[in-house]
């Protein structure tokens, strides 16, 4: 027995370096200790042994059983080092490699002069308010004095959604929304999409983008209106730039003017840009209508105010000079990449 345990010992010794990965050697763990091991099935002769020689051979096989084991450990240590060591390996980050460059996005031409266009106006201590574009006949059209069965509504068709709501045409109502909730003094600019059921063509779209402008305070006059949208085309344009106003008939506003800014590519004389008018109208204002104020509960003789509703794809085309509304929204590459960079 005592040679049978040498040989074991020894074939153990041979495997263990063989062994090359942790499983193998877990394989080994059985082959020597399992059920029917080969250590195992040696202890299993013991009953067999005289009582003089079952502790000799006992205290051998003890001995062979931790040599064994400590050398599956020793290998263990070091199966798992390599491992570790080639993991790390294959696994290491060159931080010197350049990245794989991310395309950056850059804002959308509208989103250049509405940015500008806003910051032109908070500078003038306006404040910006939002409105529902899903809107209310009532806030659309009603309260801004535009009655049902009206003939001003014919020229702002719209979607509808039920007989009372609609897809609005105009950022006017965010005037009346503002008015119920607030008092003088008011001083608002209200950016947002508008709709209406136009045919598409090169300067018409049914879905558009303005600028709703609203002052309310004792004293506003038109001149006040003139001043502030005067400014309002140089801070834009720069200071050779011309606007000239032309009375309007708008039902919430009376007076009422529309602005023409002068055309930047003949200087007035008329050219195809202009389609030679010398002039290209960009906006429609004038005094609220003392019937709006009382509607919102504002007291026309003590209060007055000024509207403006700005055309966003007109001033971006004015200054840019991009000849179709269309491009806008098509998402062309080729044109949008034209103002990567333009701040
Ligand atoms: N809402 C008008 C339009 O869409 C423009 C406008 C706004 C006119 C404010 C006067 C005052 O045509």
């Amino acid at each position: 027995m005592k040679e049978q345990l040498a040989q074991i010992r020894a074939a153990a010794e041979q495997a263990i370096v063989k062994a090359d990965s942790v499983p193998e050697l877990d394989t080994l763990r059985v082959r020597f200790f399992g059920k029917k091991g080969e250590l195992t099935s040696v202890l299993k002769q013991m009953g067999g042994l005289s009582a003089e020689m079952r502790p000799v051979i006992g205290q051998l096989a003890n001995e062979t059983r931790e040599y064994i084991e400590s050398q599956i450990e020793i290998a263990r240590a070091r199966l798992e080092e390599i491992a570790l060591t080639s993991r790390l390996a294959a696994e290491k980050i060159d931080v010197t490699i350049p990245g794989t460059p991310q395309p950056l996005g850059h804002k959308h031409p509208m989103s250049i002069v509405l940015d500008e266009a806003l910051s032109i106006f908070v500078g003038m201590g306006y404040k910006v308010v939002e409105g529902p574009e899903v809107e209310y006949d009532y806030y659309n059209f009603e309260a801004l004095n535009i009655p049902r069965d009206h003939p001003a509504r014919d020229t702002q068709d719209t979607f509808y959604i039920t007989d009372n709501v609609l897809l609005r045409t105009q950022t006017s109502s965010v005037q009346i929304r503002h008015m119920e909730k607030n008092k003088p003094p008011i001083k608002i600019v209200s950016p947002g999409r508008v709709f209406r059921s136009d045919e598409i063509d090169a300067t018409h779209s049914p879905l558009f983008h303005q600028i709703e402008g609203l002052v309310v305070d004792k004293g506003v006059t038109m001149g006040d209106l003139k001043g502030t949208l005067e400014v309002f085309a140089k801070r834009l344009y720069g200071e050779q730039a011309r606007a000239r106003f032309r009375p309007h008939h708008f039902q919430f506003t009376e007076p009422s003017a529309e602005m023409d800014i002068m055309c930047f590519n003949c200087q007035g004389k008329g050219c195809r840009l202009c389609k030679n008018e010398g002039w290209i109208e960009v906006l429609g204002a004038g005094l609220v209508h003392p019937k709006v104020l009382e509607i919102c509960g504002i007291d026309p003789d003590v209060y007055s105010g000024f509207a403006f509703g700005i055309g966003l794809e007109r001033i971006t085309m004015r200054r840019y000079g991009i000849k179709d509304i269309r491009l806008f929204y098509e998402n062309d590459l080729r044109f949008l990449k034209q103002f990567q960079g333009v701040m």
